[in-house]
C-alpha cells in the first residue's frame, strides 16, 4: 500500500487488518505502522531486515533460537503458509512514501514481483490542503507562519516555505507518479482506491477490495458489520465487538474505536481562491491520470471527473 500520504492510508490499514489474514509490519518507535523500506532510510540494510520487519516479536525470539533465516516466514500476496502449524495470511507492508518516490517502484518490483499495489488517490487538491494542515500541526515554521494560498503560491519564496510548497504540492502529480509504478509492475497488479469513497464508504471499498485480491468467500469478513459512522469523529470507526453497527437503543450510537487525533482533523474549509489556484495547477496532470486510468481498464473516481471539467477553471 504505496501511499500517497494523507489519502486515507491509516485508515485503509487500520481496517484492513480487522481481517485477521491480513498481517503487517510490526510498528517502529520513529516510523510507527510504515516500514519504509524502499525509500533510502533503510533500503540498505537489506532485504532481511525487511522481512523481519513482519514477524511477531515471539517467532524471532523462535527463529533466533533455531538459527533460521528470517525472510522464511514472509509470503508476497498469493503465498501460502510457510509452516503447516501457521494460519494463512496475506502480508502487507502500508509505507505511505512509496508513491512519490521514483525509486521505490523499481526497488519494490526487484524483491517483490507478485505483490498487488495499492495505491489511493484524492483530489490532489484536498491533499496538498491536508498536508499543509498536518503541517502546522507538528508546527513546521513555514506551516505555522504562511497561509495556505501563501504556501502554494510561494514559488520564488525563502527556501522553506519552497520546500513546504514542494511537499503540499508534488505527491499529487499523480499521473508522473503512477505511469513510474506502471514501468515496474503489470496494470492488473496495480489497485487503485478513490480516498473520497474510502471515507463516505469503506466497508464497500474493503469488501471490493477482498473480491479483487481473489479471496475465498471463507477468508473474507463483511466489512459492513464491523466499521460503523461515528459522529463525534465525523468518520467511519471499527465497531468495538459486541456493538451493534446502528447502537443497541433508537438514537443510540455504537461503540467505536476510531483513528486518533492526528487523522481526521478539525479544520476550516480551504478558500476559494486556493481551490481555483490548485483547479488550474492540477487540470493537465488530472487530465493524463484519467488518460491513464482508462488505458490500463481503471474506472475514474468521481473526483477526478470534477477536476477535469473546464468549469472549475472559472
Ligand atoms: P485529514 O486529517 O486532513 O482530514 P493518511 O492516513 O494517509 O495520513 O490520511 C489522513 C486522512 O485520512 C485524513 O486527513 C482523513 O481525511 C482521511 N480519512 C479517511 N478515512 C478516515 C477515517 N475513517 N478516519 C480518519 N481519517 C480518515
Amino acid at each position: 500500500m504505496v501511499g500517497p500520504q494523507k489519502t486515507g492510508t491509516a485508515a485503509l490499514h487500520r481496517f484492513l487488518q480487522l481481517n485477521k489474514l491480513f498481517k503487517t509490519s510490526r510498528q517502529s518507535p520513529a516510523d510507527f505502522e510504515e516500514v519504509q523500506f524502499f525509500n533510502d532510510k533503510h533500503y540498505f540494510k537489506g532485504p532481511a531486515w525487511y522481512f523481519s520487519r513482519f514477524q511477531a516479536d515471539d517467532d524471532r525470539d523462535r527463529d533466533n533460537n533455531n538459527n533460521n533465516n528470517s525472510s522464511r516466514e514472509f509470503q508476497s500476496p498469493g503465498g501460502g503458509p510457510s509452516d503447516g502449524e501457521r494460519a494463512p495470511a496475506l502480508y502487507f507492508d502500508k509505507s505511505a512514501t512509496y508513491f512519490d518516490d521514483p525509486k521505490a517502484a523499481r526497488r519494490a518490483s526487484r524483491l517483490l514481483p507478485d505483490a498487488f499495489v495499492v495505491i489511493l488517490l484524492i483530489d490532489p487538491a484536498e491533499r496538498a490542503y491536508s498536508w499543509y494542515q498536518h503541517a502546522r500541526a507538528h508546527l513546521d515554521p513555514a506551516a505555522s507562519e504562511l497561509t495556505f494560498e501563501q504556501v502554494i503560491q510561494a514559488r520564488d519564496a525563502e527556501p522553506r516555505a519552497r520546500a513546504l510548497r514542494k511537499r503540499c504540492l508534488e505527491p499529487g502529480y499523480y499521473s508522473q507518479h503512477l505511469a513510474k509504478w506502471l514501468e515496474f509492475y503489470p496494470s492488473r497488479q496495480i489497485i487503485i482506491i478513490d480516498g473520497q469513497w474510502l471515507r463516505a464508504n469503506p466497508a464497500s471499498v474493503l469488501n471490493r477490495l477482498q473480491l479483487v485480491l481473489r479471496l475465498e468467500q471463507s477468508q473474507t469478513i463483511d466489512y459492513a458489520k464491523v466499521l460503523a459512522y461515528d459522529q463525534r469523529k465525523g468518520f467511519f470507526c471499527e465497531l468495538i465487538s459486541g456493538s451493534e453497527p446502528s447502537g443497541t437503543q433508537p438514537g443510540d450510537s455504537p461503540k467505536t474505536r476510531c483513528l486518533g487525533e492526528a487523522k481526521g482533523r478539525k479544520y476550516p474549509p480551504m478558500s476559494r481562491d486556493a481551490r481555483l489556484y490548485l483547479a488550474r495547477h492540477y487540470w493537465a496532470r488530472n487530465r493524463q491520470l484519467a488518460r491513464i486510468l482508462t488505458d490500463i481498464g481503471q474506472s475514474l473516481p468521481s473526483w477526478l471527473l470534477d477536476a477535469t471539467s473546464l468549469s472549475q477553471l472559472i
